[in-house]
């Protein structure tokens, strides 16, 4: 039985990153639940703590594969199940050697110490004779090829998808995420919120392509943020503003987002028009108060529905949607620069599941959809079987539509339908858009 955490005041934040960790690796938990979920046990945390415990969870995730890789040779046997524990001790030390500035001396003894409070005295020689055999050897994860950081079926598919980008999308993947705000137009300017901000010694650009963007400098808690509070400005990568430019909604239309939790793409449409009738939907009841929430904060309405997209019978009024937004589940493939966990989460045979729901929720919604109304499909995918040849496919079952060519727009890359925005490219996470017009036709 692997040791589970219990309330304890006096947590370090290497064992609280142990404890996220073994939620993740052990029960297969998001990381932002675990660490939300150990983090909750220790409120008197100080700030710095909570960033070092962060750092070292997600740089663990990150740099998995790698630091597995570096670390098999040197063991005589791998480690037990029920010694997890024990491995994720040793997998910390290693990423604060190799990646992390920090003392060789400190990062050894602080592994030994996690060991004790394990209870496992028995395995202190062994966490400390590996950590200074890496040491000895002078180990570099930068010398090592970039594959190694992600599982071998990620690496392949990205090459198989992107030849001609896979290196810069995998180096990219290993990147830390920009933090971007979405700034409200019809409250501040951009320029004004990024002065505001400098005077707080906030450091911030507009970003280059999204005009409500701006990117910080290094990211910093969003209550230090001066606008936050009353709403001026939200926590948003630049890509998924996209969403509501392309809806391109007027005053008076019916607009449906019918994947909505945790709400940032309904509080941009709303922000961008107030002036329209906006049901959420998500299948998900726990993650419906997300929205809520977001929209309270920056002071919008919607009309909120716990509803599975594929089901619309079960939540549908019968009237048809002028807009609708499909920002479908998907493998988040385009996010692990943000998630890394993702790399120890997702599994190949997820794919064909997750083309089956996006297939079933496009077919489901498009009825809804009003003849001469738009549906924008988005993911936060990079593979094309989630993304193009989902809409080449829907177009090809669907005589009633057209998809724009986006011919005008600046950002990502053209692809034979929608276009594709490759993670880090100009700043932004990798997403996909698509643009699918309802012509008047009347059969479905
Ligand atoms: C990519 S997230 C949406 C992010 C959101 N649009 C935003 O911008 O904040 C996908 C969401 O779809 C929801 N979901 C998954 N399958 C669904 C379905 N069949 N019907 C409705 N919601 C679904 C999930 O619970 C999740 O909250």
């Amino acid at each position: 039985m692997i040791s589970q955490p219990a309330v304890n005041r006096t947590y370090n934040p290497r064992q609280l990153a142990l404890h996220s960790l073994l939620l993740v690796i052990g029960k297969g938990r998001s990381l932002d639940d675990a660490l939300a979920n150990i983090l909750a046990k220790s409120p008197d945390l100080e700030g710095r703590d909570i960033a070092l415990c962060r750092e070292i969870a997600n740089g663990v995730c990150r740099y998995y594969y790698v630091l597995k890789h570096l670390l098999k040779p040197r063991l005589r046997k791998a480690f037990k199940s029920k010694d997890l524990d024990l491995e994720i001790i040793v997998l910390i030390g290693m990423y604060q050697l190799l990646m992390m500035r920090v003392d060789d001396h400190a990062a050894v003894n602080e592994s030994v110490k996690l060991t004790l409070r394990q209870k496992k005295s028995w395995a202190k020689g062994l966490v400390n004779g590996l950590l200074r055999q890496l040491i000895r050897d002078e180990v570099s994860i930068e010398a090592l090829a970039t594959d190694i950081s992600y599982p071998d079926w990620i690496s392949h598919k990205i090459r198989a998808d992107w030849p001609d980008h896979s290196t810069e999308i995998l180096q990219a993947g290993n990147q830390r995420a920009p933090m971007t705000l979405r700034v409200d137009l019809n409250q501040i300017t951009r320029e004004q919120q990024i002065e505001r901000m400098r005077e707080q010694g906030i450091t911030a650009d507009a970003h280059p392509l999204i005009e409500s963007a701006i990117v910080l400098d290094k990211p910093c808690p969003v209550s230090k943020i001066e606008g936050f509070e009353l709403g001026l400005v939200s926590v948003q990568d630049a890509a998924a503003q996209l969403a509501a430019e392309l809806l391109d909604c007027k005053p008076g239309m019916q607009v449906l987002d019918a994947c909505a939790a945790p709400g940032g793409k309904s509080a941009h449409i709303l922000q961008t028009c107030e002036a329209v009738t906006l049901v959420a939907i998500d299948k998900d009841e726990s993650r419906l108060a997300l929205i809520e929430q977001n929209l309270h904060r920056i002071d919008q309405q919607a009309h909120l529905k716990c509803g599975n997209a594929i089901q619309p019978d079960d939540w549908h009024d019968g009237v048809l949607f002028d807009r609708i937004l499909a920002d479908v589940p998907c493998s988040a493939s385009g996010v692990i620069r943000r998630h890394p966990d993702i790399k120890l989460l997702r599994r190949d045979d997820d794919i064909p599941n997750l083309v089956l729901q996006q297939r079933a929720i496009l077919l489901a919604l498009w009825p809804l959809l009003k003849p001469g109304g738009v549906m924008v499909y988005s993911t936060c995918s990079i593979f094309k079987d989630e993304n193009e040849q989902q809409i080449a496919w829907f177009i090809d079952n669907h005589k009633n539509c057209t998809v724009n060519r986006l011919n005008s727009v600046q950002w990502g890359h053209k692809r034979p339908f929608g276009r594709q925005i490759l993670p880090g490219q100009e700043c932004m996470d990798g997403f996909y858009y698509a643009k699918i017009h309802k012509t008047m036709m009347k059969t479905d």
